[in-house]
């Protein structure tokens, strides 16, 4: 892979009268884990006043070498009730923000812009039995805060966890999230019965292979879960992956009879963008 070179991370203005605006909130890196060369998590203080519903984003970043803020729009890994604010990133060798934010080291100050918000929220499903979060990439990151939720696993019986990635390497943060929340003192119990995890892998060998659209269209998915197809009456669908992912997903659900939830009307699935593809809307 390409050498991405040292940047240097700039603090933030000390004050609001060096930049003549105001200075963004920042909050403190506490721990860093480097998964592969392209991938790495970290965590930061929360600060008391920052509400978050589990499975939300916020926008998060540093400031560049001419002391201008770059926010990118991050989901928050950690659930509602954790005190610390857990990210998972990718390094976009050419990217503006993330060859600056692979350096970041415990005590780093990053910028935390103070509200967050999204799609995949629970108050926007209707109650069913099953909950379905279907991810690739980083966009796991939001359902492992969903999956450290106990809300999660008092509205529904079972709840489906799917993983894609390029190689296994890619799924070693994922792996590591869920068993963490197996073994976890307060939604470990909640989770062990209820939780199911199907980790895939679409250009590496494994014990699950494909993208998760040939899974479901091949019935493969709910065959090895040897659960019953697609059905709104009993299962919730939450999304996140690339464009592509989300609206082939959107197909197949819609196909099946599954209508899009919002907060005014809670349905049967929600989607989010994992990330933005060639056009920037945040
Ligand atoms: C709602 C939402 C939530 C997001 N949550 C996360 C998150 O939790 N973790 C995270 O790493 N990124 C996330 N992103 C993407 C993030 O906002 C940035 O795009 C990413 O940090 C790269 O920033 P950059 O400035 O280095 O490159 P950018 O200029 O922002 O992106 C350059 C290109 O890299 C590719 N790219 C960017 N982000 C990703 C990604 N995550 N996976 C695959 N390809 C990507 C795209 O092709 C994009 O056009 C999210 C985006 C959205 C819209
Ligand atoms: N991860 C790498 O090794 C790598 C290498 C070079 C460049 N990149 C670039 O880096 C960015 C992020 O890569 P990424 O691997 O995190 O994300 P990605 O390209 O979105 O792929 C993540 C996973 O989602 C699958 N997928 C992609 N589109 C899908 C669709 N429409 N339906 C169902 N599954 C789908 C991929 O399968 P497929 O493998 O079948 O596509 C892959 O397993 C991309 O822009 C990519 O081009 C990544």
């Amino acid at each position: 892979m390409t050498e991405i070179a040292k940047m240097p991370i700039i603090a933030p203005p000390n004050s609001a009268s060096e930049l003549n605006m105001p200075a963004m909130p920042t909050v403190v890196v506490t721990t860093v884990t480097h998964w592969t060369e392209t991938l790495f998590s970290f965590t930061t203080e929360r600060p008391p006043s920052f509400r978050i519903r589990s499975g939300e984003f916020a926008m998060i970043g540093l400031y560049d070498e001419a002391a201008r803020p770059i926010t990118r729009a991050y989901s928050i890994a950690s659930a509602n009730w954790d005190d610390r604010l857990a990210f998972y990133s990718i390094i976009v060798p050419d990217g503006t923000l993330t060859p600056r934010l692979r350096h970041i080291g415990v005590g780093d100050r990053i910028i935390l812009r103070p509200k967050a918000t999204g799609t995949l929220v629970l108050d926007r499903l209707r109650a069913g039995k099953r909950l379905y979060l279907l991810s690739s990439g980083t966009g796991i990151a939001p359902f492992i805060a969903l999956i450290r939720d106990p809300e999660t696993y008092d509205r529904f019986d079972e709840v489906i966890l799917t993983h894609t990635c390029r190689t296994n390497a890619e799924l070693a943060y994922g792996k590591h999230q869920v068993d963490s929340t197996l073994k976890h003192p307060l939604v470990g119990t909640m989770a062990m019965p209820a939780l199911r995890y199907v980790p895939t892998v679409t250009r590496d060998s494994g014990r699950y292979v494909g993208r998760i659209t040939h899974l479901l269209r091949t019935g493969q998915l709910h065959g090895w879960l040897d659960l019953p197809q697609f059905d709104p009456k009993y299962d919730r669908v939450m999304v996140c992956g690339s464009i592509g992912l989300n609206q082939d997903m959107k197909g197949i659900l819609t196909k099946a009879g599954f209508c899009e939830g919002s907060l005014t009307n809670p349905a049967e699935f929600v989607v989010e963008r994992a990330f933005v593809g060639e056009e920037r809307v945040l």
